[in-house]
């Protein structure tokens, strides 16, 4: 088995041996530097796994591992844009450090290296890695809409919610897994496993995301704390506060949406969260995607060892950024 840790070494290594251009270098600089701001790396690591588990070698999944990781930064310089993020990887985020116009079109270019790299896969491959790539950047593109529409909305429901966090963080994942089968060219039955532990692992990932977002250690989480709470993201904690919410409580929180002064707004609304015991029931819908994500991954027909996944999900399940 190979450790997280190598699988995040060659990861590194590969990004940092892309020679992005120099000029202009103000559309080069600000990808080339939020490219090598870090992060976890989780989602090339599903599809170097992925791939592992039916043979293939690091070398021969990296370039769709590479297509997944450079969507993503592309997909959060853009998210930051949106969301008015100031801090990103503990670091600031590309529209804050440069522009908004800047940041659009450095994170395009991401978008638009990763297509190449999946032209590097075999061209046999190639449509069906394609075809799955395109229908979940579709789907992000739904999901992050859906987060936006919902910020002003205020019966937004559970149901809603898991829909929108499906399409805009969880595919992803999933999609990262079955590019790792596509690879492996294995069975469809093994494809759709993958993918609907990506599903639901991703899931369990956003609810925890949503979590961090509030309750995280600022030093370690590397965003702005708070940050939901501020733009009135609907999450699985507010929409659960609101379900729980006595008539009091709910006039409570109704009014903190509208409140301008952030401190009052962040330590009212955890008061409230906390009174509503949220974090728990957050919690236990985190704990029934997760077991739902290992029962799907438990049914992959394959010979090789589950454990390299099985040690990124509980990484993942017990991550603090
Ligand atoms: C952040 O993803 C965006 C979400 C879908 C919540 P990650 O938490 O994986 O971000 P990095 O890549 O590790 O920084
Ligand atoms: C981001 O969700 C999902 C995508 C980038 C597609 P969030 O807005 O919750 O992610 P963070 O918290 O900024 O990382
Ligand atoms: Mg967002
Ligand atoms: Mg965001
Ligand atoms: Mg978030």
């Amino acid at each position: 088995m190979n450790t997280l840790a190598s699988y995040t070494a060659w990861i590194e290594k590969e990004i940092e041996s892309f020679a992005f251009p120099t000029h202009p270098t103000n559309l080069y600089d600000p990808l080339r530097y939020f490219m090598t701001l870090g992060g976890k790396r989780m989602r090339p690591m599903l599809t170097l796994m992925s791939a592992n588990l039916f043979g293939k070698s690091i070398q021969e999944s990296m370039p769709a591992a590479m297509a997944v990781e450079l969507f993503h930064n592309f997909s959060l310089i853009h998210d930051d844009i949106m969301d008015d993020a100031p801090l990103r990887r503990a670091n600031q985020t590309v529209h804050e450090k440069w522009n908004t116009n800047i940041a659009i079109l450095s994170g395009d270019v991401l978008l638009v290296y990763a297509y190449e790299q999946i032209c590097k896969q075999p061209p046999h491959i190639i449509p069906s890695l394609l075809s799955l790539f395109n229908k979940t950047a579709i789907e992000v593109c739904e999901g992050q809409q859906m987060d936006m529409d919902f910020e002003t909305r205020s019966d937004v429901s559970a149901e809603e919610y898991i829909e929108m966090i499906r399409l805009k963080t969880s595919v992803l994942l999933g999609c990262a897994l079955e590019m790792g089968a596509i690879i492996g060219e294995t069975s469809l039955e093994n494809r759709k496993a993958l993918y609907a532990f990506g599903e639901h692992l991703g899931i369990a990932f956003q609810i925890q995301d949503d979590l961090l977002d509030l309750y995280g250690d600022p030093e370690k989480v590397g965003k702005q704390v708070g940050g939901d709470v501020i733009a009135n993201k609907k999450t699985l904690l507010s929409i659960l506060a609101k379900t729980n919410a006595s008539a009091v409580q709910l006039s409570k929180l109704n009014a903190l949406q509208g409140e301008l002064d952030i401190t009052k707004k962040l330590s009212e609304t955890k008061a409230l969260f906390e009174d509503l015991n949220i974090q728990e029931l957050c919690n236990n819908e985190m704990r029934k995607h997760y077991d739902f994500a290992m029962s799907s991954l438990s049914t992959v027909q394959v010979a090789n060892s589950l454990e390299e996944l099985h040690a990124l999900s509980n990484y993942l399940f017990h991550r603090e950024y």
